[in-house]
């Protein structure tokens, strides 16, 4: 009796000290990087604001430099900043990016051309079916051509379909008919034969979802028109990674002969207020009581539940490291994020690996230690 319950303690007790031990050894030694760590499975990346690829935000730029080797840009490549008004574009933030990424050496997603959010005004509400297909071509054809080569890939096609794997009625869908995601793999193919060309959405590890984003890559293989890959966004909660799905997902797209790629990773912290998991940038909510528990700080425990999140979905990655060709976090640090004001403006959301003093956190060494094993 006794040894039971003393073996049953230690078994219990050893995987906390050698972990505790692993990380003051660990925090103990230079930093270790990311994009080195993984540099034989996938690419690393990060999301940048225009201050940091102005290098205006020396910390952030320390920590792109160590730990990525690719980028995305968070805001500047949209419609709405890259063309903001009808034939009228405005190229420097991307020029500035290209030069940023080239002597970092980074590799470029650029993102995005075809999406319904974040579109320029001018075009939000346009009737006439002739003059969003204009709109359509000369977006395709001026951006995706002038980045032809200064870019390694496009985000072609951004979030076109509904949670139920129908296509989301979207101006596009509206105006040009089902047939504009082929349609814009074709153009961008044309306007820029030496860039990598993916389809990117979210919740598409979900069965219904994915089924949609199998369709819809077929529809793009059958018609003879190029496709490199797939994004899968990645905003989940850290409570609730869908690890079955994304296994399966990254199975059944990679047997259409395409990349699999998680383009914009964070865990977050924090409850949303509706069951299921969107990251649709227009869905807005007002703060409730109760919904900013963690201003203060992140409590110990759901620190290390994100950090076991991070690390199996990382064991994951690095179990079909054939097929994933990069894993990209949605930011840089903690306090940069997205998810501090969204969906709910004003919040404190901690979900990604370097804390708001750059520093990186659990879930940083939990994740370098996944190839230690
Ligand atoms: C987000 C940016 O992070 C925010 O700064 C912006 O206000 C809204 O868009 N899916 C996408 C990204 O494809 O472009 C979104 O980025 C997050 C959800």
């Amino acid at each position: 009796m006794a040894n039971r319950r003393l073996s049953g303690f230690t078994s219990f007790l050893i995987p906390g000290i050698s972990s505790l031990l692993l990380f003051q050894t660990l925090k103990s030694q230079p930093l270790p990087s990311l994009k080195e760590t993984f540099k034989s499975n996938f690419l690393i990346g990060a999301a940048v604001n225009v201050q940091q690829f102005e290098g205006k935000d020396s910390a952030a730029n320390r920590v792109i430099a160590q730990q990525f080797n690719t980028v995305t840009p968070e805001n500047i490549m949209k419609a709405e900043i890259i063309q903001p008004g009808w034939n009228v574009y405005r190229f420097d933030y991307a020029d500035e990016l290209v030069a940023y990424a080239q002597k970092n050496n980074l590799k470029i997603n650029a993102h995005t051309l075809i999406w319904h959010s974040q579109l320029p005004a001018f075009m939000q509400h346009m009737q006439d079916p002739d003059s969003v297909r204009k709109y359509f071509v000369d977006h395709i054809n001026t951006v995706a051509h002038r980045y032809d080569g200064k870019v390694f890939s496009w985000d072609v096609v951004n979030e076109a379909l509904n949670e139920d794997g129908t296509l989301r009625n979207s101006i596009f869908l509206q105006k040009l008919g089902p047939n504009y995601i082929v349609e814009a793999f074709r153009l961008t193919q044309k306007a820029a034969p030496n860039t990598k060309l993916y389809y990117n959405d979210y919740n598409i590890e979900q069965p219904k979802k994915r089924a949609g984003a199998i369709a819809i890559i077929k529809s793009i293989q059958s018609a003879g028109v190029r496709i490199d890959g797939v994004g899968i966004q990645g905003h989940w909660n850290a409570r609730n990674v869908p690890l079955q799905d994304i296994e399966e997902s990254i199975k059944e797209f990679s047997a259409l002969g395409i990349e699999v790629m998680f383009t914009e990773l964070d865990l977050g912290v924090l409850k949303n207020p509706w069951d299921n998991n969107t990251a649709d940038v227009n869905a807005k909510a007002d703060s409730k009581e109760n919904m900013n528990p963690y201003a203060g700080g992140l409590p110990d425990s759901v620190q290390n539940i994100q950090s076991k999140a991070y690390e199996d979905l990382f064991k994951l990655f690095l179990k079909y490291d054939k097929n994933v060709s990069r894993v990209t976090f949605w930011g840089v640090n903690d306090g940069q994020s997205w998810l501090n004001n969204w969906p709910i403006r004003g919040r404190t959301n901690y979900p990604l690996l370097f804390d708001r003093h750059f520093q990186p956190k659990e879930a940083f060494y939990k994740v370098i230690s996944t190839k230690a094993e």
